[in-house]
């Protein structure tokens, strides 16, 4: 695989990045995953605004224009031959002499920045959106810039292997009551019709994926509502799914082990995980 790092392509095993990288030791990075669809790049204009958001909010000069960074994605696409898959980006602050909390000056550390390449053939024709997902309910124990694309990702990486251990595919996070969203996605309930999921704010990604299905949604005058639920609510929905750029739109099918409708995919879901595919091919 060839992979891109500081201005260089680079066969994977031959790109390196400093042990004293702040990426590394203090998670103090953004990072973005946008997908792949028949070679072409889905939505990076919405993927480099937020990127660019999540750098101004850390204070971190971005080393691209937006520009470069479209060029380096084609170019990696191109080189590892994606059809279906996904672009990994990560900017972090850098590699400064010494470990040191204060941030360093941006004009004597550069920042860093990687992209690399997963293929993922089959993504679009996914077996696991056929079947649907199930989840658990568990705190949501990340700190509150969830606005934010930092790579300090420890806690949902918790979630996910506390999923495994329940039997379940992921975990939907719970603050005060109500669910914020998925470990790695936006979540959404339906109940007589109406499509429920939270409002934006700092508690949540502001999804690149939920900002089109909600577009598409409405073109398509189905109801929406955009505040926060309970798990006790969604479990008594008729329907659930989340979104994100590495499973578009995925039905949500039992939530703590209570399970939604029929147990099988709900049709709003469905619709609009081909009305997304459809729209962004
Ligand atoms: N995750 N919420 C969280 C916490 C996320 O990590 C993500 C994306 C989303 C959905 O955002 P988008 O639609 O822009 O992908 C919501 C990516 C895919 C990841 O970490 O791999």
């Amino acid at each position: 695989r060839t992979v891109y790092v500081n201005g260089e392509y680079l066969p994977e095993d031959q790109a390196k990045v400093s042990i004293f990288d702040r990426g590394f030791l203090m998670a103090d990075g953004v990072y973005e995953v946008t997908s792949v669809l028949d070679g072409k790049l889905v939505d990076f204009d919405g993927h480099a605004v937020r990127l660019a958001r999540s750098l101004a909010e850390l204070d971190m000069p971005s080393p691209v224009t937006t520009e470069e960074l479209l060029e380096i994605h084609r170019q990696l696409v191109s080189r590892n031959n994606i059809e279906e898959g996904l672009v990994y980006l990560q900017i972090t602050r850098g590699a400064p002499a010494d470990r040191d909390f204060a941030f360093p000056d941006p004009e004597e550390t550069p920042r860093t920045i990687v992209l690399f390449t997963q293929n993922k053939p089959g993504l679009a024709n996914s077996p696991a959106a056929a079947k649907g997902a199930s989840v658990i309910s568990i705190p949501d124990m990340r700190w509150a810039r969830r606005d934010i694309k930092t790579v300090q990702l420890l806690y949902p990486s918790m979630g996910k292997m506390m999923a495994k251990a329940a039997g379940a595919d992921d975990a939907w996070l719970v603050e005060d009551g109500a669910v914020t969203e998925g470990t790695s996605n936006n979540a959404y309930i339906v109940k007589d019709g109406v499509i429920i999921t939270r409002q934006l704010s700092n508690d949540i990604l502001h999804g690149i994926t939920r900002a089109a299905v909600l577009r598409f949604a409405n073109e398509a005058q189905m109801q929406i509502e955009e505040r926060a639920f309970t798990v006790e609510e969604a479990k008594a929905a008729d329907e659930a799914f989340t979104t994100s750029a590495s499973a578009f739109v995925m039905p949500v099918v039992s939530i703590d082990g209570q399970t939604l409708g029929d147990g099988a995919p709900g049709p709003v879901a469905l619709r609009l995980r081909e009305i997304y595919l459809d729209e962004m091919r």
